[in-house]
Parts: structure tokens; C-alpha cells; sequence
């Protein structure tokens, strides 16, 4: 479906974001794509911002396949410049929940560590932010939404049933995310550190979770209490040691998801 420019114009507030974008009906991933961008422009547009209706070779944290049928998600990266602080993920997804929380009126929605959307139990969407030559960042970000066709438009599948049957066009959707994200950019920008961090603690689902990790050094289990200032978590584990989790796979001990 074609992306209606002026639509989009009309629900964007932000300065930079979204000022110069484009648009794909196909492309092999969103943040190869601006990567490759920032990689041969010597002056890249910050603000740039890339959708595509489907990906050929979408993908996601530690590589993962990243599927990305058209008509099953909205697929787009920003492009912004680097900001030296780890807690950069973690703002992004506290800026992507709170926009699609102001959109479906529900707060069900939360984020699992370190930066999956999660709706009842189940994955919605992830964020995945790659650096780029040090002065630039891809931020990637796939929501599962589901086109309706019979209304030329696309509706959360998920957040459908939270917010009795509401739909959005997708250009208000990628509009009001992006315009939560430069806020909440500019924040991190001038070093609110803490609001990030008490606002992601605020929507996680992983918090008080007796949870088990998977990462590259072995596994680690033990109770979710925080966030570090460096956005690792904060495990307390059974001999009330708090190790440090920065990277992995969380899941709940009792085999759930989140
Ligand atoms: C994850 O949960 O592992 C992160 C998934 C990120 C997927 C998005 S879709 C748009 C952008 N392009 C990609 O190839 N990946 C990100």
C-alpha cells in the first residue's frame, strides 16, 4: 500500500526525525540500508527515517532472523547521531512503548530485557540499534501490526483487542513513535539518565521474575531487581549475590516467555 507522505506530515511533531524520509515497498533490512547510507555519505541526514512494507533479509538481536512478511508489521530504522551512553536501547524502548501506549489507551504493554515489546506474555515487537562509524546510530524497530485491508489502512493486530477493535493508519503509528523517540532522545541527550531508567523499570515485565539467562559465558539464574546505570540488569541470585547481566537471553525460570 502506497504511504501517504502528508498523512504522515500531518501527525509528526518532531524537529529532525523524520524531516527527510523514504519509503520501500521491498528492501533486504531497513538498517542495513540506512547503515549503507551513513557508510557513503559524508554528511548523512540525521533525521533520516526508512520504512519498508516488507524486508528480505530483516533481522534482529544476536543475527536472528527477523521476519518481515508485507502486510504483518511495521519495519523502519532512524537514523540519529551517536550518543555515548549504553543506556541508548532502553530509551528507545521506553520511547516505543509509550507511544503505542498513548495510541491503544492501554497500558498492557510492557518491555522484557533488554528491549523486546511484550503484550500479554507474548512478543509484539523488537528494537535492535547498531552503531555506525562511531558518529551514527541505526535505530531498527519491527512491530507485528496487521494490515486491514477492507480499510486501506493497517491496525495492531494485538493492541486491536486491547483498545475495542481501534485501528490506525500505519503513518500515525511510525509518526507518534518517532515523535516520543526525538523526545525522549533529547532527554537522554541532556543527561536524564535516572527518568530513562525509572521509566523503563516502570514498564518492564521482566522485573521481580525469577528469570534464567543464556548468554555467551555460561548461565545465570536469580530474581530481576533493576537496572544498573549502564542498563545491565540486575540479578539477585539464590546466595543474594547481585551479578550483572549485559548480555543473553531472558527467560522465566518456569519456561514462560517474559
Ligand atoms: C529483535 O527483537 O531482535 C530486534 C528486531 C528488530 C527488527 C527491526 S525491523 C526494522 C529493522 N530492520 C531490520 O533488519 N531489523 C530492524
Amino acid at each position: 500500500m502506497a504511504f501517504d507522505y502528508s498523512l504522515f506530515h500531518t501527525f509528526l511533531e518532531t524537529r529532525q526525525l523524520g524531516r527527510e524520509f523514504q519509503h520501500f515497498m521491498n528492501v533486504d533490512s531497513t538498517n542495513a540500508y540506512v547503515k549503507r547510507i551513513a557508510r557513503q555519505d559524508v554528511s548523512p541526514s540525521s533525521g533520516l527515517v526508512v520504512v519498508a512494507d516488507m524486508q528480505t533479509g530483516g533481522y534482529g538481536q544476536h543475527g536472528r532472523v527477523w521476519e518481515s512478511e508485507k502486510g504483518q508489521g511495521l519495519y523502519f530504522t532512524a537514523l540519529m547521531p551517536a550518543q555515548s551512553t549504553p543506556l541508548v536501547t532502553l530509551m528507545v524502548g521506553v520511547a516505543v512503548v509509550e507511544a503505542l501506549r498513548v495510541l491503544s489507551g492501554s497500558e498492557e504493554l510492557g518491555l522484557k530485557w533488554v528491549n523486546d515489546l511484550v503484550l500479554r506474555g507474548q512478543k509484539l515487537g523488537g528494537i535492535l540499534v547498531e552503531a555506525c562509524h562511531q558518529r551514527w546510530m541505526a535505530i531498527g524497530v519491527g512491530i507485528n501490526l496487521r494490515e486491514v485491508s477492507e480499510h486501506a489502512g493497517i491496525g495492531l493486530d494485538r493492541l486491536e483487542c486491547l483498545s475495542e477493535g481501534a485501528e490506525w493508519r500505519r503513518e500515525q503509528v511510525l509518526a507518534e513513535v518517532l515523535n516520543h523517540l526525538e523526545r525522549w532522545s533529547d532527554r537522554l541527550a541532556a543527561g536524564e539518565t535516572d527518568a530513562i531508567r525509572s521509566h523503563w523499570e516502570a514498564y518492564s515485565v521482566t522485573l521481580g521474575q525469577d528469570v534464567r539467562v543464556e548468554s555467551g559465558k555460561g548461565e545465570l539464574v536469580g530474581r530481576a531487581i533493576g537496572i544498573d546505570a549502564a542498563g545491565a540488569l540486575r540479578l539477585r541470585t539464590r546466595d543474594g549475590q547481585v551479578e550483572l547481566v549485559t548480555t543473553g537471553t531472558v527467560r522465566r525460570v518456569d519456561g514462560s516467555y517474559c
